[in-house]
């Protein structure tokens, strides 16, 4: 008698009737990524009762089940190639949930700041490109809302945009960036993209990382005694997409680092890729790699004639100080250099330049080298592999260039002491004065030669005209990033790390 009423009153507590679901990132048209990863799913259901999810398609069909703790539920499917559609149903006691038009492939994560928000509607040619959205049915938007918090969220607290099929009222408030990457990428691979933004305009890299990041590079933690925005948007908009399986990450941003911990960004930005990678690896079950590649876009322009070193000085923080990536420091990434790309009559500011399209290219060069490792796929702009400095400078380039003359964009430090050449240093142009396939030639100014300290390139905020920069690759897509090199005391050789 008892022992029967025990077990009543308990399937009356379980019951799932109106209380199964999914997390707020699973929908109707999701990307779930593809194998040989296993794509992770979790969701709400009451305390106790046990969910079981299927997969059924035209070719597949696997069945996983997990029991409820602290009202959450979450499987692990086994890998599933790329392909579908997929109908995902949860099934807990008679209560389903199903979500439809599920495809499998690859999740990029899409972070920044404005630059990675700047929508689809804004850029160049944006109706032709909105156009294009009906060719791509099987590349997939997400979007995460606005949101800060003060300590680290499960779930997201608000979707600003569902999971949809491209079309033209979506894609035009979606990441112009990311989606300009997410359809190269599926031109290359054939198979399913999801796109997963994750954004807020005019944000540090400090409110994206972790307090373990930030312990790494001496930053206040969110909470210290004085106030400070650091941690909300990676507990509110990036934690919660832990759980999820990814592929890799782009990411856009640094401007609002400019003046803002600006000498930390070459701890503070790696410090956050790998804690990302890290925490990502392990909230997905070891699903998503431990490595995962992450691109980024490396600081367009400002302000035209612009003598302020803050934009120089965080492009060169973005590789952690060694001019290019991938590097040791900065492993398994790959980087969009985008200074030649300015926009005088931006009607969203020159600090928004319009034009993606090349940004989004030189994305997908490096995620085919780096993120799919395509052998032979030129991705990185001429570095020097070799700095002679006699009568005149000579810059040996890794590869071969194309040159535009000019008198001012290498420049000089010139120090008959041993004091060290910073921002604060004297600087004097070293004028082009001859170059052949691979090398070019600079007349020293009236710097005694054995006084040459230090060479740098492109070393302001807005250093050329549009795609007009002295220094490309041969094929006159890939600009020569900016540099500062440093000689070492006393000899005739210059410092610079190998290209791994
Ligand atoms: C998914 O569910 C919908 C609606 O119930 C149905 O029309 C469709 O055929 C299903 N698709 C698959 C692949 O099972
Ligand atoms: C599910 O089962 C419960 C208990 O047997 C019943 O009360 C409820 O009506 C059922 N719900 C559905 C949707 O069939
Ligand atoms: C935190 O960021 C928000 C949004 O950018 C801003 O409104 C707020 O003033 C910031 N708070 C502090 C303490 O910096
Ligand atoms: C980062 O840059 C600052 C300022 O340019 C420099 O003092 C510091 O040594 C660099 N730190 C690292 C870890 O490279
Ligand atoms: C998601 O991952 C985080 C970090 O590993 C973990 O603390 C949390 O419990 C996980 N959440 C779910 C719903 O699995
Ligand atoms: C920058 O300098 C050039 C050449 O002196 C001038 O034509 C241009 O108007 C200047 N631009 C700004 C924004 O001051
Ligand atoms: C916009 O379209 C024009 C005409 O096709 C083309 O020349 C230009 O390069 C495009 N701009 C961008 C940024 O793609
Ligand atoms: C280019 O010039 C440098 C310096 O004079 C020389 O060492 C090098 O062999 C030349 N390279 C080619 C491809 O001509």
């Amino acid at each position: 008698m008892t022992v029967a009423f025990v077990v009543v009153l308990l399937a009356a507590l379980h019951s799932c009737d109106g209380k199964l679901s999914f997390a707020s990132y699973y929908g109707d048209h999701m990307v779930l990524q593809k194998s040989p990863q296993r794509a992770v799913l979790w969701g709400y259901a009451p305390e106790g009762s046990q969910v079981t999810v299927y997969l059924s398609g035209t070719t597949t069909q696997k069945v996983s089940s997990a029991p409820v703790t602290e009202g959450i539920w979450r499987v692990s499917l086994d890998p599933v190639d790329a392909g579908g559609p997929y109908n995902v149903t949860a099934l807990c006691q008679n209560s389903t949930h199903t979500l439809t038009d599920v495809l499998f492939g690859d999740i990029w994560l899409c972070g920044g700041q404005s630059n990675m928000h700047f929508q689809t509607s804004q850029i160049f040619n944006a109706s032709e490109e909105l156009a294009l959205s009906s060719r791509y049915p099987h590349v997939r938007t997400f979007m995460a809302a606005f949101r800060m918090s003060d300590s680290e969220l499960t779930d997201l607290m608000q979707v600003e945009l569902p999971w949809s099929v491209p079309a033209f009222d979506t894609l035009r408030k979606f990441s112009a960036v990311c989606w300009l990457f997410g359809r190269h990428m599926y031109d290359y691979l054939k198979y399913p993209i999801g796109l997963v933004e994750s954004c807020w305009g005019g944000t540090p890299v400090e409110a994206w990382s972790s307090s373990r990041a930030l312990k790494q590079c001496g930053l206040k933690l969110a909470g210290d005694s004085t106030k400070n925005n650091n941690s909300v948007l990676w507990n509110a908009m990036i934690h919660p997409l832990l759980n999820f399986s990814i592929y890799g990450a782009i990411w856009y941003q640094g401007e609002a680092n400019a003046h803002y911990h600006k000498d930390k960004y070459n701890c503070s930005f790696p410090a956050m890729v790998n804690d990302w990678r890290m925490a990502f690896h392990q909230g997905s079950g070891l699903q998503t790699a431990v490595d995962f590649p992450f691109g980024f876009v490396q600081l367009a322009t400002y302000q035209e004639n612009s003598t302020d070193d803050s934009f120089p000085e965080i492009r060169w923080h973005q590789t952690a100080d060694v001019g290019f990536v991938p590097n040791p420091r900065m492993k398994n990434t790959f980087m969009a250099v985008a200074f030649d790309l300015p926009d005088k009559t931006s009607p969203y500011g020159t600090i928004h330049p319009r034009d993606k399209q090349d940004v989004a290219h030189r994305l997908m060069l490096g995620a085919r080298a780096v993120a799919y490792g395509e052998k032979d796929v030129p991705f990185l702009g001429p570095f020097p592999n070799q700095i002679l400095s006699s009568d005149f400078i000579f810059v040996s380039y890794d590869q071969p260039i194309i040159v535009l003359p000019s008198k001012n964009i290498f420049e000089i430090c010139c120090s008959d002491t041993k004091a060290t050449c910073g921002p604060s240093s004297s600087w004097v142009p070293a004028a082009i004065m001859s170059w052949n396939r691979t090398s070019v030639q600079l007349k020293p100014s009236s710097c005694a030669p054995p006084d040459v300290a230090a060479l740098r390139y492109a070393w302001k905020d807005w250093p050329c005209e549009f795609k007009a920069c002295p220094v490309y690759s041969s094929s006159g897509i890939l600009p020569a990033p900016p540099f500062i090199l440093k000689r070492h005391t006393d000899t005739t050789t210059w410092k610079r790390s190998s290209r791994t």
